[in-house]
């Protein structure tokens, strides 16, 4: 089934979770643990902890807000959406382990390989037929029509699909891919028996991820046909909401900041005339994923979308969610023309670099159409503007970016700075309340099972659930319970009510039977990260409580059973019921 355990502790060991957590949220120490802001939720509050240990491999996190936890190899799984094996290989080359030889040739690792060499290999003959002789009027149009040179073809790997139904499925089948392969990647559709090239009569760009795998396609067709560009859905290895274009080149970017645009010409344009930090969000609005992901490695974006009506919707929401992933935006807007790309086109790079030195902070932008809804010449209004601009001035600034804004605002509304500065102090102390206590709600919320997708039998069983959990918890800490005689007597995957529980404890039962260990990497083998999260939420509740023998394990079991009674309903054999009340009433006198 799985890798040989002593290879998945080693690579544990040496992936270090510390360091690869630190690398997406700031940790701080508390005690021998680590605390942070959590990277799978929004919040202001550390409920995020790191368990570190003495032994390397058994590190491992729980957010006390979420209730997500899992070790290094749950970790890469999440943040970088793969399943087990591929999450493993991608830990083992990071840290230079080689995955062992009979794991490598299974069946799930050697999926996702084929399909990123079926793209690699669609995006060789993309790129060989816009060079070719078939190709002469897609490179007639990027270099004449958008100005774009060989060198900047070749670095973002353009190309262009015939105009032809079989071509590409043609020459990939040549290659040994399967029909099937290329429908899954999207590169061919199928009619009844058939199946067709989907891009044709397009120049094509090319979608890379931050290890260099080409995942998607993106096609732009030539004239004023629609789509005008057509784009890859999401495949199994491509999640449209979690990439964005050109990332992988801009990754590297020695500048502090990120630019965010709208296309694929708008980046290109940008890369070649040295901007370099361009990224695009592909027409779909920016998704809070995409947001974390940038906080990884940059801590401000200026948002460069277009300034149609479509790009300054897109604008307020980027807004709102880059903020709320504790990143500092800042606005430009593009003035004379209609997308960066036309921008760079007619006024040049140097002109580009100016928008950028002083670009509007998103508050002065900000400032400037909020004050347009108030008369400033009415002393009143001048008050009421002053508060909605202190609101404003709540969100992602820097102590001394607020300092330098309100005396800005000093200035428009003739208030006097300290008064100014007191009415922020004060929303933002309200706002910080505000926050503690959504976050506990939700904390709440997510004790008594409310929304809980994760057992959703929790709300017909919610006191089963409870005494579930911590059996789960207690074996956990004591996998030696697994496998003893009198536990196996009274506890098995039906004794539990909640489906998520019974198979979590079948799976902890196969893998310590396995291996006489317990370890969040070989469950999360067999389980999803959310159901591992749910065992870890389970034993951190009980490992805070001194007592957790097989005493105790084997009274809950008790209880549960006496619930699973109550549970069930009446068999309408009334002798029968009787029984079973006159029963419970005997084992409550014996206790
Ligand atoms: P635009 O229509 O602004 O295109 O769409 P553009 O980037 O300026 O392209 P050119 O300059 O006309 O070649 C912005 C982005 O929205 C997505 C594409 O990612 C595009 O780059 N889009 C647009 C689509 O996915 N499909 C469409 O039909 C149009
Ligand atoms: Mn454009």
């Amino acid at each position: 089934m799985a890798f040989p355990q002593n290879f998945i502790m080693e690579l544990k060991s040496r992936a270090n979770l510390v360091d690869l957590i630190s690398s997406v949220t700031e940790l701080k120490r508390a005690g021998s643990n680590l605390v942070g802001r959590c990277p799978f939720h929004n919040e202001r509050t550390g409920s995020f902890t790191v368990f570190n240990s003495s032994d390397p491999s058994a590190a491992h996190y729980y957010c006390f807000g979420c209730g997500e936890g899992g070790d290094a190899i749950t970790f890469v799984m999440k943040t970088e959406n793969l399943d087990y094996p591929a999450a493993v290989e991608a830990l083992a080359n990071r840290v230079g382990m080689k995955v062992p030889e009979e794991r490598r040739f299974g069946e799930k690792k050697l999926d996702r390989a084929r399909l990123y060499e079926l793209n690699a290999a669609a995006a060789r003959f993309f790129h060989e037929t816009l060079i070719g002789e078939k190709g002469k009027i897609g490179l007639d149009y990027l270099m004449n029509k958008r100005g774009l040179s060989m060198g900047v073809i070749r670095h973002f790997g353009l190309g262009f699909a015939p105009q032809s139904w079989n071509e590409l499925t043609d020459a990939m089948k040549k290659k040994g891919f399967t029909e099937d392969e290329l429908v899954s990647v999207f590169l061919a559709g199928r009619k009844g028996e058939r199946v067709f090239d989907m891009f044709r009569g397009r120049v094509m760009f090319p979608i890379i991820d931050l290890s260099g795998h080409i995942i998607a396609f993106g096609g732009r067709v030539m004239d004023n046909s629609t789509p005008k560009y057509l784009n890859s859905s999401d495949t199994a290895v491509f999640k449209k909401r979690m990439n964005l274009y050109a990332l992988n080149f801009a990754k590297s970017t020695t500048r502090d900041a990120l630019i965010f645009c709208e296309g694929y010409m708008d980046v290109i344009a940008l890369h070649r005339a040295g901007f370099t930090n361009a990224v695009a969000t592909l027409g779909t609005a920016i998704t809070p994923e995409q947001a974390r992901l940038v906080r990884r490695y940059v801590k401000k974006v200026y948002l460069c979308y277009d300034s149609d009506d479509a790009g300054q919707r897109a604008t307020a929401k980027a807004i709102e969610l880059l903020e709320a992933a504790d990143v500092q935006v800042r606005v430009i807007t593009v003035k004379g023309a209609k997308d960066p790309d036309e921008f760079i086109t007619k006024f040049g790079a140097d002109a580009f670099e100016k928008l950028l030195a002083d670009a509007d902070g998103h508050i002065e932008y900000a400032f400037r159409k909020l004050a347009r809804d108030f008369n400033l010449d009415v002393p009143e209004e001048r008050l009421r503007f002053a508060r909605a601009a202190c609101e404003m001035l709540c969100g992602n600034f820097s102590a001394l970016e607020r300092e330098v804004y309100l005396s800005r605002l000093a200035e428009l509304t003739k208030i006097d700075l300290a008064v100014l500065r007191n009415q922020l102090s004060s929303i933002l102390k309200g706002r910080e309340r505000a926050v503690k206590k959504r976050e506990q709600t939700q904390v709440l919320q997510k004790l008594s099972g409310y929304g809980d997708r994760v057992n959703p039998d929790r709300q017909k069983y919610p006191a089963a659930a409870i005494i579930e959990e911590q059996i789960l918890g207690i074996l956990f800490l004591h996998p030696e319970f697994l496998a003893d005689a009198q536990v196996a007597g009274v506890l098995s995957a039906e004794t539990f009510l909640c489906a998520v529980h019974s198979r979590a404890f079948a799976a902890m039962k196969d893998v310590y039977a396995q291996s006489d260990l317990l370890d969040i990497a070989l469950l999360s083998a067999v389980l999803s990260p959310e159901e591992v999260s749910l065992i870890m939420g389970a034993k951190l509740l009980r490992e805070k409580l001194t007592d957790n023998s097989k005493a105790v394990l084997l009274d809950l079991v008790g209880r549960l059973g006496e619930l699973k009674d109550k549970e069930t309903a009446p068999s309408g054999d009334l002798a029968a019921d009787i029984e079973k009340i006159r029963q419970r009433k005997l084992k409550k006198e014996r206790q």
